[in-house]
């Protein structure tokens, strides 16, 4: 039975029928003369609560409300990849040109182009058994992406009794016929999935393979795993937008959802001018040939913003399916909780801290709960990741603030901006003493197969010299660096080139932009080099001062900008400049 009821009350984005008792939770509904989106969020007897996606300015009790019998669900299929959808996936494009304005009210669009061909090739025969998930075909979606057309979850799989040639069709060609028990079953090139649920896969991995981002503060101290989580709180202006960007183009991923949520006008010039103009820095192609962006601007209705999350981490999980390793990127999180907030607040509900609703820490850990390296249904064997990384912007960077402590509960690396490292442009500005990350253990056994043995070992001492240094530092608040005995100078000078040489990465230069793996450790190692070096010649008496004014010291922290990654050889020759320059200060004496 289709819900039929009728508007008794509109607040803003927020609409009660009754007469809705057909009606299902999360059930999409038709609401007024003008059948705008909505989606039942409540049901209390025969009243559904509405959240509505569009404007609802107009809208009057009496008009009608028609359930669909379906959830908020998005189409998956070729087309997708270079889209820039708002929360509900309709394209803004085709929306601002249907409407004059940006968002129409009650407009139909299709997602993706309907009519337009890609070349099919067929990966299974007549007479093949395959389950739900198993790839039939694969076409060439962009340029950088090879799309693989997949039974959808919920098919009860079967017999291949047919299937297309190798050619160029449209999505709608029936491309493959799937037999079960004598029912046999067209298969297009697209399925829905209902957006609230998490898309299944045969088995999760545990998170052992690091997410590479070429950002040393980040694959060194901080590592993020391919299918982890991670959270880059920071108050306005500290470079939340700049380490994304630097994630979704570096990050060793194949496909980035970026999910924008933009409230003041620069926040929205960035989302939908600059990001679209990246390049992807390995193909010199276009970012967005691999990214799909999921925009939300203030003048967009709250509803939209809230399921826009939804929306980015299904497409991130169809491409996983695929055996694609998916970066998803939210900036910001605070903003889909602002929209949480206002929603929640329409309803009347009971607030919880800070006018959010009691449920927001649950919202959160759905979310989160969406990351994971997995095994795929279906044939063939594949592997596949969602990484899920949240800004949080609390306003003043006051990080007790709920979004950015309930985040906290569910995710496992923590960058934490500093707004005073910001301001004397030390970039990016993680607190290399508030941040962490639970996946450290979990992927030093990569680092030790692909890089060294040793990166453990020297990353812990070199994050012990940061340690001793912060300890340092407030005696030195008080009594003066001259207190120090020239071991302790050393760790102040040691921490010092620590953090120019290695901590700080400016994105916008050339080289310094990405640091591949083996420069990573490389730059730690010349360091613990050094450090040990110098603790040796204050033993044989040398002074700090000349340590200090060791000509090699300047090309220790030039090196991260002067070093291409394909010479690192230039580095090991450090190695022997150091050595040779310890040796003629302690020749002086
Ligand atoms: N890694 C970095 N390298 C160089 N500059 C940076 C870096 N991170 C941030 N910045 C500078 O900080 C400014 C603000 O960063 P942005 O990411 O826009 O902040 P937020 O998104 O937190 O408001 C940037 O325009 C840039 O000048
Ligand atoms: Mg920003």
């Amino acid at each position: 039975m289709v819900a039929k009821g009728r508007i008794i009350w509109v607040s803003g984005p927020a609409v009660k029928a009754d007469g809705m008792s057909d009606a299902k939770m999360y059930e999409t509904v038709s609401v007024g003369e003008s059948k705008l989106i909505g989606e039942v969020i409540r049901l209390t007897g025969d009243v559904a609560f509405i959240q509505v996606y569009e404007s609802t300015s107009g809208l009057k009790p009496g008009e009608p409300v028609i359930g669909t019998g379906n959830p908020l669900s998005v189409f998956l299929g070729p087309g997708i990849i270079g889209q820039i959808y708002d929360g509900i996936q309709r394209p803004l494009k085709e929306l601002s040109k249907k409407s004059g304005s940006f968002i129409g009210r009650g407009i139909v669009t299709s997602p993706v182009d309907m009519s337009k061909k890609y070349t099919f090739v067929p990966n299974v025969n007549v007479g093949d058994e395959i389950s739900h998930g198993s790839i039939l075909g694969t076409v060439h979606e962009t340029e950088l992406i090879e799309h693989s057309i997949m039974l959808a979850p919920t098919h009860p799989g079967g017999k291949v009794t047919n299937v297309v040639k190798e050619g160029k069709y449209d999505i709608e060609t029936e491309i493959a016929s799937v037999d079960k028990n004598g029912q046999s079953d067209n298969i297009k090139m697209y399925h829905k999935w209902p957006v609230r649920q998490p898309r299944p896969y045969k088995k999760r991995y545990d998170p052992t393979v690091p997410l590479l981002t070429g950002q040393r503060v980040i694959d060194t101290f901080f590592p993020l795993a391919k299918g982890g989580t991670g959270s880059i709180p920071g108050a306005f202006g500290t470079g939340k937008t700049v380490t994304l960007h630097q994630i979704a183009k570096w990050a060793d991923s194949q496909v980035v959802v970026y999910i924008g949520c933009g409230e003041r006008g620069n926040e929205m010039t960035e989302v939908l001018v600059e990001f679209p103009k990246l390049k992807d820095p390995r193909s010199g192609k276009p970012l967005m040939d691999r990214t799909v962006l999921v925009a939300n601007t203030s003048n967009m209705p709250v509803a939209a913003r809230e399921a826009s999350i939804y929306t980015g981490v299904t497409i991130a999980e169809y491409y996983r399916d695929m055996g694609k390793d998916v970066v998803l990127v939210a900036d910001s999180t605070s903003r889909w909780a602002e929209a949480l907030r206002e929603m929640s607040g329409r309803l009347e509900e009971m607030p919880a801290e800070e006018g959010y609703p009691s449920y927001l820490a649950s919202r959160l850990a759905e979310f989160y709960e969406r990351a994971g390296r997995v095994q795929a249904n279906g044939s063939p064997d594949r592997d596949g990741s969602v990484s899920l990384v949240g800004a949080v912007s609390p306003s003043g960077g006051d990080f007790t603030e709920p979004v950015t402590t309930h985040t906290m509960r569910f995710i496992k690396t923590f960058w934490a901006l500093d707004a005073k490292l910001a301001y004397s442009r030390h970039y990016p500005s993680i607190n290399w003493m508030s941040s962490y990350s639970g996946y450290l253990n979990d992927v030093a056994k990569w680092w030790s197969k692909n890089v060294s043995n040793d990166w453990f070992k020297i990353r812990g001492e070199i994050y012990g010299i940061l340690q001793r240094e912060d300890t340092l530092k407030e005696i030195v608040r008080l009594l003066g660096p001259e207190a120090l005995p020239d071991e302790e100078k050393l760790i102040l000078e040691v921490a010092r080139m620590i953090k120019i040489g290695i901590l700080q990465q400016n994105s916008f230069d050339n080289v310094d932009t990405y640091c591949s793996p083996t420069k990573q450790f490389k730059l730690l190692e010349l360091l613990m080099m050094f450090y040990h070096s110098g603790i040796q010649a204050i033993k044989n008496g040398v002074s700090i001062n000349d340590i200090r004014s060791m000509p090699v010291i300047g090309t220790l922290l030039k090196a991260r900008m002067e070093v291409h990654d394909d010479q690192i050889e230039k580095l090991e020759q450090l190695n022997t400049e150091i050595n040779e320059q310890f040796k003629n200060i302690k020749s002086v004496k």
